[in-house]
């Protein structure tokens, strides 16, 4: 199923976190406490399953430009690196705890954080962890882009990325992901770095078919990856691919909506059974939204999924793209991760763009 389950009338018991019961409130057993939330609707917590939270700096006169008509490029990335490189590690925990409380407010409960704007054996690795402050969900992403200093030699750059970088990465990190676009790594260097970080137990995931098609979305499949990211541009095959493979569409359509460009259709891809997860990507370039709520209303709005089908993608569908079962769904056993709306019903949520209707969020931010 990748839709949600709605029930009127409803109520659910937590137990030390988790949720020990769910069904009619009539029927609902006795509680040490109770809190009836007057008719309005409870969803899961957000899992934002894509961020970029650790950078330092200032992109505004770039989206600005794009508005005026300037097309997004890759290579802005090493602006937000050269900030980043240059901040203490004190200064990147507060910017990544403001953009948690952010994410939070918005009903956000769990999220995938990535470095890459450091993008050197020492920046990577303190990004890391100052990540794993608030996530286990952290992601290596040392192949960003290709760093200035190595620009005559990305070849020695991939051989940085999967040894000493990977060496001093891994043990802050859960994940590995490669940009497989034109103007950054190409599927050769992207399969060289995934299977090196397999190597080292991370999971793989991929930034792919953002910009243009390309073979990133295949590679992921081929692979077996649990998600592959963006997939902006794709080819029928790409389509089966990601259908026969079970890997994971994560749409972010905050990038579209924010470098304004075409949205991906995912449309297309729910009917075609391909399994989508909606994320913020929220990042200094190409889309500075830490809004969850905002990328179901434009995965509804623009990319023709029904609100029923959106919600899923930004709560079950996100914890699938990181492989959990224990968030995204409130479920007997599940964790108690929920938000109160101010709304009577989830469908709010797009059809009141922009509202804060986020009036309670319970359970943990990670
Ligand atoms: O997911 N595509 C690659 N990385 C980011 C953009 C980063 C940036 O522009 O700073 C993304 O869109
Ligand atoms: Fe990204």
């Amino acid at each position: 199923m990748t839709s949600v389950d709605t029930r009127p009338d409803a109520a659910f018991v937590v137990e030390r976190g988790r949720v020990a019961w769910v069904g009619p409130s009539g029927q609902a057993p006795a509680a040490d406490q109770a809190h009836d939330v007057g008719g309005r609707a409870v969803v899961p917590g957000f899992v934002d399953s894509h961020s970029h939270l650790v950078f330092a700096g200032d992109r505004g006169q770039e989206f600005a430009a794009r508005m005026a008509g300037e097309r997004y490029a890759a290579g802005g990335i090493r602006t937000t690196v050269a900030a980043t490189r240059a901040a203490t590690d004190e200064q990147l925990t507060a910017t990544v705890a403001r953009h948690v409380t952010e994410m939070r407010r918005q009903g956000t409960t769990s999220v995938e954080i990535k470095s890459g704007y450091g993008l050197t054996v020492l920046d990577e690795a303190r990004g890391l962890a100052v990540a794993r402050q608030f996530t286990e969900d952290t992601t290596f992403l040392g192949a960003h882009v290709v760093p200035p200093e190595y620009a005559d030699d990305p070849a020695g750059y991939v051989a940085l990325v999967t040894g000493p970088m990977l060496d001093a990465a891994a043990p802050h990190a859960r994940w590995i992901d490669v940009f497989c676009e034109t103007g950054a790594f190409d599927a050769d260097q992207a399969r060289a770095i995934l299977l090196a970080g397999r190597e080292r137990d991370l999971g793989g995931r991929l930034h792919a078919n953002q910009l243009g098609p390309g073979p990133g979305v295949r590679l992921a499949c081929e692979l077996g990856l649990v998600a592959v990211d963006h997939c902006t541009y794709l080819a029928d095959d790409d389509v089966s691919a990601l259908r026969d493979s079970g890997t994971i569409a994560s749409l972010l359509p905050g990038v579209e909506f924010s470098t304004r460009s075409p949205y991906p259709d995912a449309r297309a891809l729910v009917d075609s059974g391909v399994r989508v997860a909606l994320a913020s990507d929220c990042n200094p370039g190409s889309c500075y939204t830490s809004s969850m709520p905002l990328c179901v209303a434009l995965a509804v709005r623009e990319m023709r999924m029904t609100p029923a089908e959106a919600l899923w993608s930004a709560t079950a569908g996100g914890a699938l793209a990181l492989g959990r079962d224990d968030v995204g769904r409130l479920t007997v056993g599940s964790r108690a991760d929920y938000v109160v709306l101010d709304a009577p019903s989830y469908l709010h949520l797009a059809y009141r763009p922009g509202v804060p209707l986020v009036a309670e969020v319970s359970g943990a931010t990670v």
